[in-house]
């Protein structure tokens, strides 16, 4: 069997580690003037060069070339016997089957001993975050006070897991993932020494689908390579499972049309056609990401060609800050949901339909998720009274679970008579604004005037808008402010006040629809339209 392309691209010398430019500096600096600290830690993403370092350090402590600034040559025997992983004094340890202070304690008693072959005993112990706590005090008391022959390289990815007397011992250093151009440019290095047939645009996309891991990239690259073919941008897209960017673009169209029936159905025919579903998701965050520094006037900064910035542009100009926020969320959620292996599509379908809720105008606070009024399917400008804006019943959004509504029965009554007060005397509420003392009480008059009470829970009045822009501005701490003093010199009461964007009315489903399921939700709650059933 041929060897991976990881393994056998693992960097022997210094020079050959990519994108990690600021950490090999320094420790080559310290293998040049014989100052190499007694313990490192090593933290970042996976798959960036934090094993392959630190094995380069133990390769350059022990090396035999005679200048310090040469090691590791590559070329002595300590040297080839770290290749071979033979090197007696190079001992790693993966703390994730060895998490228990016993490990700990023999390692410990081992590491007075001096070293068998070399100059340094070189511990690395890799996933260190896995640790017991008692593993850790114990570790710590080695870091205290390592003998001078023991160099300790703790490697992790997940370095908040680690105490900070332990970090406090250690030299840090923080590997990035592995910036795209650099990528790019290693994986075509790798093609041409490999004599593989693979396109720059295929290489980009491989770089891009592994987000800055670089070994996942050389393992996609290995996919790719092992069909044996040349390899373009089509059949890499085939093989890795990714939907071209089109697809990516009608979703968020939709989305920001409020189409929530054309959305899923494209999400659906994406992923019959083999498109990953977490994959899916990865690209939607990236392209929001784009949307995102667009909207932040970074569009240089945007890696795409000129005619996708240019849509980018235009659904930048057509969302709010705050929601695009919270639908990347969204779907960085499911980008990285491994749970629900089971019903692979689900965690793109409840990201896709949260995503609908925050276009849509609603915070995860608030209860009833309000349906957007462009693709509602109703006239525009038209008026909603508070009973349809009742929210929708718990089992009818079953793909939302913690956003679904619960009808309050008991609220309704002791308080309806204070909700009646306040939508009869709307009008006087609009002049009382007025003569609150703020800069901002005219405009908060006006938008009162456009806003409309839906319903009071507790001591939170929900006003809808007919508009994100005006729900938006409304939501400012400063105007609502303004409109909850108003509110209680109406009423005599501290409310309050939360707005939601208000065009929604419970939609009868279309026969053949099932109530329970999640075509339903974005019927009724959300403001879908079913275009098509087969
Ligand atoms: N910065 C890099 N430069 C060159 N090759 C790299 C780099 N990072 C990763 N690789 C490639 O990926 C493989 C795995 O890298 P390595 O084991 O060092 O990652 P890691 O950071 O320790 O990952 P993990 O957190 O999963 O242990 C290497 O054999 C090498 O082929
Ligand atoms: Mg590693
Ligand atoms: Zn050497």
């Amino acid at each position: 069997m041929t060897q991976a392309l990881y393994l056998k691209w693992r960097p022997r010398r210094w020079e050959e580690v990519v994108g990690q430019q600021h950490i090999i500096q320094t420790l080559r600096n310290a293998v040049a003037a014989e100052r190499v600290a007694h313990a490192y830690l090593f933290a970042g993403p996976r798959g960036t060069g934090k094993t392959t370092t630190a094995r380069l350090l133990a390769k350059a402590v022990n090396c035999l070339h005679e200048d310090p600034a040469q090691r590791p040559c590559d070329a002595c025997e300590h040297c080839q016997a770290v290749n071979d992983g033979r090197f007696l004094d190079l001992i790693e340890i993966d703390a994730a089957s060895n998490t228990s202070v016993d490990d700990v304690r023999a390692l410990r008693e081992k590491i007075n001993f001096a070293p068998s072959q070399g100059k340094y005993k070189v511990y690395i112990i890799d996933e260190v975050h896995m640790l017991s706590t008692a593993a850790f005090n114990a570790l710590l008391k080695t870091l205290e006070e390592p003998p001078p022959h023991a160099i300790f390289i703790l490697a992790t990815t997940e370095i908040h897991k680690i105490p900070a007397t332990v970090l406090s011992r250690c030299q840090r250093h923080e590997f990035r993932r592995i910036p795209h151009q650099e990528m790019v440019d290693y994986l075509q290095k790798m093609v041409e020494a490999e004599a593989l047939h693979v396109t720059p645009e295929a290489l980009a996309l491989v770089a891009r689908q592994s987000t800055g891991c670089l070994r996942d990239a050389i393992s996609l690259l290995d996919q790719l390579a092992s069909t044996g073919q040349d390899v373009n941008l089509e059949t890499a897209r085939a093989v890795l499972g990714t939907a071209d960017n089109q697809a990516v673009a009608e979703v968020i169209e939709a989305l920001l049309e409020g189409e929530a029936g054309a959305g899923l159905e494209r999400i659906h025919r994406t992923l019959d056609s083999g498109s990953d579903p977490r994959q899916f998701a990865r690209q939607v965050v990236e392209y929001l990401r784009g949307v995102l520094l667009v909207q932040w006037g970074n569009a240089a900064q945007v890696d795409v060609p000129a005619e996708q910035r240019v849509q980018m542009a235009r659904h930048a100009a057509k969302c709010s800050r705050p929601a695009l926020l919270q639908v990347i969320r969204a779907f960085n959620e499911a980008a990285s949901e491994t749970r629900t292996a089971w019903q692979p599509a689900l965690p793109l379908e409840m990201a896709f339909l949260d995503a609908l809720n925050a276009f849509a105008g609603e915070s995860p606070s608030q209860e009833a998720p309000p349906a957007r009024q462009v693709g509602a399917g109703l006239p525009s400008g038209r008026q909603v009274s508070p009973k349809d804006a009742a929210p929708p019943k718990r089992e009818s959004a079953p793909a939302t679970p913690s956003r679904a509504a619960v009808p309050s029965a008991a609220a309704a009554s002791p308080q309806g008579a204070l909700f009646h007060q306040i939508v009869s005397q709307w009008k006087r509420l609009v002049k009382l604004a007025l003569d609150v003392d703020s800069p901002v009480a005219s405009p908060v008059s006006g938008l009162l005037n456009s806003g409309k009470p839906l319903k009071l829970e507790g001591e939170v009045l929900v006003v809808g808008y007919p508009s994100d822009v005006l729900r938006e501005r409304m939501a400012d701490p400063e105007y609502a402010g303004v409109a909850e003093q108003a509110l209680r010199a109406l009423t005599g009461q501290k409310l309050r006040v939360e707005c939601v964007v208000s065009a929604s009315t419970r939609k009868e489903l279309p026969a053949g629809v099932n109530s329970d399921g999640m075509v339903a939700t974005a019927v009724r709650d959300l403001g879908g339209e079913v275009v098509d059933m087969q």
